[in-house]
């Protein structure tokens, strides 16, 4: 039997950290023998709110490819590029675009959530850094509004659902790995492939399941959800020094100030990274030693920091090596366009051979 086709995609956020390694990464490795698997940096996602902010895109991208690369993500068993270097995905968007009401864009639940989480976020930024004065706030705040929404509010953030549509199409992907925040864009885009098969009599595409990466909480170094945007991560390239000094500041639990003191490993930051990362048997120690107060932070820290470093050391020692020959990343990501374009190339003929545009 053929292997089913996988797809998925990341935007290229820049370095990532361990909670994209347990949610996403390290998943995706495992899925490799088992599917035809497509992984693709997806940067004209990132410009559908980021299209102000585009000059640290090609230095994220190629974090992003040597951080996949590193973590076993394998060019000779996977598909790995970049999405804006098959334009039949920009083709596949503008032809399908034209058969999606646009009602069933706007009631995709993510949309007006990101929308109103974003205006916020800009919002603070906007009014923090200028001098308030206390009358005209008000007004000031109304204006500002008005005018980040229309910097958000755009045609091309709308057809987010649909360019992720686009991307899984375009390579007949049959399974799609991701989190529970993108439910609601799978069922999005297995509604448009329906309409696309009712509209045109021709049925071309599976329908793309999901397939849900357990993802865990990851907390960061504050205990807050591990994120660029809080900037409490630990990242996958952080060499000893700079995991010890992170491990070192990660909130414990706060009623266990020194060493006897009976600690709650339940709720402790640290904990939770033993049990993703420690041996069996730490685990079982350093739970049994933190609640009778025998093992003390400081030394709970220096074992997970040690665990962290030997774990983390292959995948720091495979960047070094890709390091030493920047053309092979570009040589990996030219190959992985080549094979996409020659796949979405072949879907696209089907396609306008169906809806009779030929
Ligand atoms: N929207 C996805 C996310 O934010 C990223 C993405 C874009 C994607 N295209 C995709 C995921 C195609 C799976 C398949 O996580």
């Amino acid at each position: 039997m053929p292997k089913k086709r996988l797809m998925s995609g990341m935007r290229p956020t820049g370095k990532l950290h361990i909670g994209h390694y347990l949610g996403a990464l390290g998943n995706w490795k495992k899925l490799q023998d088992e599917y035809e698997c497509f992984y693709s940096i997806v940067d004209w996602h990132a410009l559908t709110t980021g299209y102000r902010q585009t000059e640290e895109i090609p230095e994220n991208i190629r974090e992003m490819a040597l951080d996949w690369l590193s973590c076993g993500i394998d060019p000779a068993k996977s598909t790995i590029y970049i999405q804006s270097h098959i334009p039949q995905i920009a083709e596949l968007h503008l032809l399908l675009s034209m058969i999606v009401p646009t009602a069933w864009l706007e009631r995709v639940p993510t949309y007006k959530e990101q929308l109103q989480e974003l205006l916020k976020q800009r919002l603070n930024e906007r009014l923090d850094s200028a001098a308030n004065i206390l009358e005209d706030r008000e007004v000031r705040e109304e204006a500002a509004k008005r005018k980040e929404m229309e910097y958000l509010a755009t045609y091309g953030f709308l057809g987010y659902p649909l360019l992720q549509t686009a991307d899984i199409l375009s390579v007949k992907g049959e399974i799609v790995p991701v989190g529970q925040d993108q439910l609601p864009h799978l069922e999005f885009a297995r509604e448009v492939v329906r309409r696309f098969h009712f509209i045109f009599q021709k049925n071309i595409f599976p329908e793309p399941e999901s397939l849900l990466s357990e993802a865990p909480f990851v907390p960061g170094t504050d205990g807050r959800k591990m994120s660029k945007s809080y900037n409490n991560g630990i990242f996958i390239s952080d060499p000893p020094e700079e995991i010890q000094k992170k491990v070192k500041q990660t909130v414990t639990d706060p009623q266990k100030i020194r060493r006897g003191d009976p600690g709650r490993p339940e709720i402790c930051n640290i904990f939770f990274y033993h049990r993703f990362f420690s041996s069996e048997s730490l685990v079982k120690e350093t739970e049994t030693n933190c609640k009778n107060g025998s093992l003390g932070c400081v030394d709970c820290k220096k074992n997970l920091a040690q665990v962290l470093s030997d774990k983390l050391a292959p995948i720091r020692e495979k960047r070094e090596d890709l390091l030493k020959n920047p053309g092979t990343i570009s040589e990996i990501l030219e190959t992985g366009a080549a094979e996409a374009r020659k796949t979405a190339r072949q879907t696209l003929e089907e396609i306008k051979t169906a809806a009779h545009q030929h």
